[in-house]
């Protein structure tokens, strides 16, 4: 892809003293000096790309993406390894999957590599905003938005791809300590046939009641149940979810509505080479429920790119019953389970580059 790079003058350029202190940066607070974006026109394709300063974008307000939301996103992070090499975590899997996303929301894909040369290219050029800290990273955020004016509820014609750079911290303000989720029956986020595993706006902007909910039975976030049974775990806000179960790494099957996580699919890969049993299978609700009681489920962590993994140490289960509201929790400690512990540092190790990649593929160096 043809790139124009912008010239930003120095007296544009921030501060990076809030790199000085990797710890207080949270999730999503802070962004970089430049910003990737290139425009997409029925008759054009793909076209003027640049790399410029990170600015507002001015549109119409009639433009159709603040009205339809046709909008996708990806996630992924660059790491700064001990000998400062700039390390991206399998970058193909977030191009692949903006792709699918893209189709399901009826807007153009774009040739892999070029996605992938739009983030290597921005990230080389701000690579000194990657954290130098372990539990730190630059989280890139690539998007595509509807650009067209129009009150029709159609496919727009024209759409603009940006990639945006933040440095951040653990998603969770916890960090690597256990968290509280609520299962209900109450809403569901996603069904079969639906936009449950596109990366789209609009999932997490239907979800916010649910998490809402959460929040007020002092639960980080909302464990997601089946649409049609109200019974099957799904996932959570943003991310998959994982369980011990008679020592088997166990997670929801994907069934046509939850995210195809790449935590998740690492885990499994990565878990199955360090000689764990790992299975991927219909998980009800009742069987957690009644498993971390009688001992048979001994861990659930989160998976995802902003949350790492995430230890889970209780879940709330909050289900309607012809007698009301009922309420009952099952807790698997306040420390990290073993298992989360180890597959967290492996994780980590293969990320910030202290450990060969299990996998060809899994790191590409910024060169
Ligand atoms: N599920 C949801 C709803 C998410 O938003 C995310 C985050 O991207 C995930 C799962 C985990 O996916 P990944 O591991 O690819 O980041
Ligand atoms: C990610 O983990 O990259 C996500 O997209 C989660 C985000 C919704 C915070």
């Amino acid at each position: 892809m043809d790139i124009e790079i912008l010239p930003i003058e120095k007296e544009n350029m921030k501060s990076k003293d809030i790199l000085k202190d990797p710890d207080s940066l949270g999730f999503g607070n802070y962004f970089t000096d430049r910003m990737f974006v290139v425009k997409w026109t029925e008759d054009k394709g793909w076209h003027d790309a640049k790399i410029k300063k990170y600015e507002d974008f001015v549109f119409d307000p009639a433009t159709l993406v603040l009205h339809y939301g046709q909008e996708i996103f990806e996630g992924l992070k660059a790491f700064r390894s001990k000998n400062g090499d700039i390390l991206l975590f399998r970058p193909w899997e977030n191009v692949k999957r903006m792709n699918r996303s893209a189709e399901r929301m009826s807007m153009p894909t774009m040739k892999e590599e070029d996605m992938l040369e739009a983030i290597v290219e921005l990230v080389k050029l701000e690579k000194d905003w990657v954290p130098d800290k372990r539990g730190a990273s630059l989280y890139i955020r690539p998007t595509m938005i509807a650009t067209e004016k129009g009150l029709g509820v159609r496919p727009s014609k024209e759409y603009i791809f940006f990639v945006i750079l933040s440095p951040s911290g653990p998603y969770f303000k916890e960090g690597f300590k256990p968290i509280t989720l609520l299962a209900t029956d109450k809403y569901v986020r996603a069904v079969p046939g639906g936009v449950g595993e596109a990366k789209t706006g609009g999932n997490y902007a239907a979800s916010l009641k649910a998490k809402k909910l959460a929040k007020n039975y002092g639960c980080a976030e909302v464990l997601w149940l089946d649409a049609y049974n109200k019974k099957f775990i799904e996932e959570v806000g943003a991310m998959n979810i994982a369980f011990v179960i008679n020592d088997v790494i166990t997670t929801p099957r994907l069934d046509g509505s939850i995210l195809h996580g790449i935590t998740r699919k690492s885990v499994l890969e990565m878990g199955k080479k360090l000689g764990f049993k790992v299975s991927e299978r219909e998980i009800s609700i009742h069987e957690i429920m009644e498993g971390a009681q009688n001992g048979s489920v001994t861990e659930c962590f989160g998976l995802g790119t902003a949350a790492s993994i995430a230890p889970v140490g209780e879940i709330k289960y909050l289900h309607y019953e012809e007698t009301g509201e009922n309420i009952t929790s099952v807790k698997f400690g306040d420390k990290p389970g073993k298992i989360a512990e180890r597959l967290y540092k492996e994780l980590q190790d293969i990320q910030y580059g202290e450990k060969e990649p299990p996998f060809e593929g899994w790191i590409l160096k910024i060169e």
